[in-house]
């Protein structure tokens, strides 16, 4: 199987910790140079990325062979828990319940709310990538807890997962029960004196509170970045800002940029493919950014251009919110806030600044995004 140069003595951990974008887009190349789907990574136990839509389509259908319990998520103790880490069979009926609480239709019920904790854009220059930080906080504070959380804990409790590696994984067994403690607090209003919030639909299910705190971690940063980068693409191409084409900013955002760059599965089995031979225990891995700038699947795959999205995307391929029965959990309310978000902006003017992707638990801009406004609200 194909595999980018190892380095003596740590086989590709060194790449993979510090420039992993360039090592998975070397393999991808030799792997279809070789004309296969697959190539091999050296971590430490064996590893494989795959890339193609049929790859990607078995990975995230076949839950019996693709386990979760031994990717990467187990490593990080912020999403090492939850729904994150159960697996099938029990995996679609944990997402059963708590899918209505994520679901569009709840979702309307807490728009009032998030509507209410929009930020507002400062005067003058300002940094895109600092002030969505700021922004998603108070959004999810809004979803999640009517704005009840207190927002210097919640702060304190997700800054670590923004860190470089290992940061995220490090235990923070005081701050998780600072965390809990106030998840407890707030459902136990939520059970007594009711409510329409996210927790109040996660308090009363076993092991709710720690859907609510599992969840918080993947929507964060993945929501942060994701609008950091929108309002970027906003300010540089000002002939897309009118509010009809920010759903196609947005797509095309999450296309170049998927916070969600590669996720990872254990193979619970031996599993052949396209023959050759996987054993089991395999470290699995698909990635949302290299399918997503396959050049063979896409036109043009390296630039910014939303009027793509007039057509369909190729399928299995264009997989920001994952797929399958895995599918993101919180893909609507992500868009929704995104999207209100952009709703309300003032003209925007880039200014400069860096917008690297910089890969971690997920993928974000180097930053800072140096942007100005240049009118008043919409
Ligand atoms: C733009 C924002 C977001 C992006 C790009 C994103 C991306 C993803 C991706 C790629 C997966 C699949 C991971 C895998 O297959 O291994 C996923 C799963 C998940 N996401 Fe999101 N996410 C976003 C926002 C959110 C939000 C707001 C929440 C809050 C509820 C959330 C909660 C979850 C959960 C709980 C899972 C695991 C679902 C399961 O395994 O059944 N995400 N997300």
């Amino acid at each position: 199987m194909p595999q980018p140069p190892t380095r003596p003595g740590n086989g590709h951990l060194q790449d993979w910790a510090l420039s992993p974008l360039p090592l998975i887009e070397d393999g991808a190349r030799r792997a279809r140079a070789a004309g296969t789907d697959l190539f091999r990574l050296r971590l430490g136990i064996p590893s494989v990325v795959g890339f193609s839509p049929a790859w990607n389509k078995r990975l995230l259908s076949d839950l019996d062979t693709f386990r979760s319990a031994g990717g990467f998520s187990a490593v990080v103790p912020y999403l090492a828990g939850g729904v994150i880490l159960t697996d099938a069979p029990m995996h679609r009926r944990r997402r059963q319940t708590i899918n209505p609480g994520f679901g569009k239709q709840h979702l309307e019920t807490l728009r009032g709310r998030t509507q209410a904790a929009l930020s507002s854009i400062p005067d003058g220059e300002f940094d895109a990538l600092a002030w969505a930080d700021g922004a998603v906080l108070r959004l999810l504070n809004a979803a999640y807890f009517g704005g009840s959380f207190d927002p210097q804990l919640l702060h304190s409790f997700l800054a670590p997962l923004r860190q470089p590696f290992p940061v995220p994984a490090l235990p923070r067994p005081l701050l998780f029960l600072r965390v809990d403690a106030e998840l407890r607090r707030l459902a136990t209003q939520r059970l007594t004196a009711g409510g329409d919030d996210l927790l109040a639909v996660l308090a009363p299910i076993p092991g709710g509170l720690e859907e609510a705190r599992v969840s918080l971690a993947a929507a964060h940063d993945t929501t942060t970045h994701a609008l950091a980068y929108a309002l970027w693409h906003l300010a540089r191409h000002p002939q897309w800002q009118a509010p009809e084409h920010h759903p196609a900013i947005l797509k095309e955002t999450l296309r170049l940029y998927p916070p969600g760059w590669m996720g990872s599965r254990r193979l619970k089995c031996e599993l052949n493919w396209n023959g050759v031979t996987l054993p089991r225990g395999t470290l699995a891995l698909y990635a949302p950014y290299l399918s997503a700038r396959d050049p063979g699947l896409w036109d043009a795959p390296d630039q910014f251009l939303p009027e793509r999205w007039t057509r369909k995307p190729p399928a299995w391929a264009y997989l920001p919110f994952g797929g399958g029965e895995r599918l993101c959990l919180g893909m609507h309310l992500a868009q929704m806030l995104i999207l209100d978000v952009l709703a309300e902006l003032p003209p925007l003017q880039a200014v400069g600044g860096d917008d690297t992707p910089v890969p971690g638990i997920t993928l974000g801009p180097r930053g800072p995004l140096v942007i100005r406004r240049t009118g008043k609200s919409a």
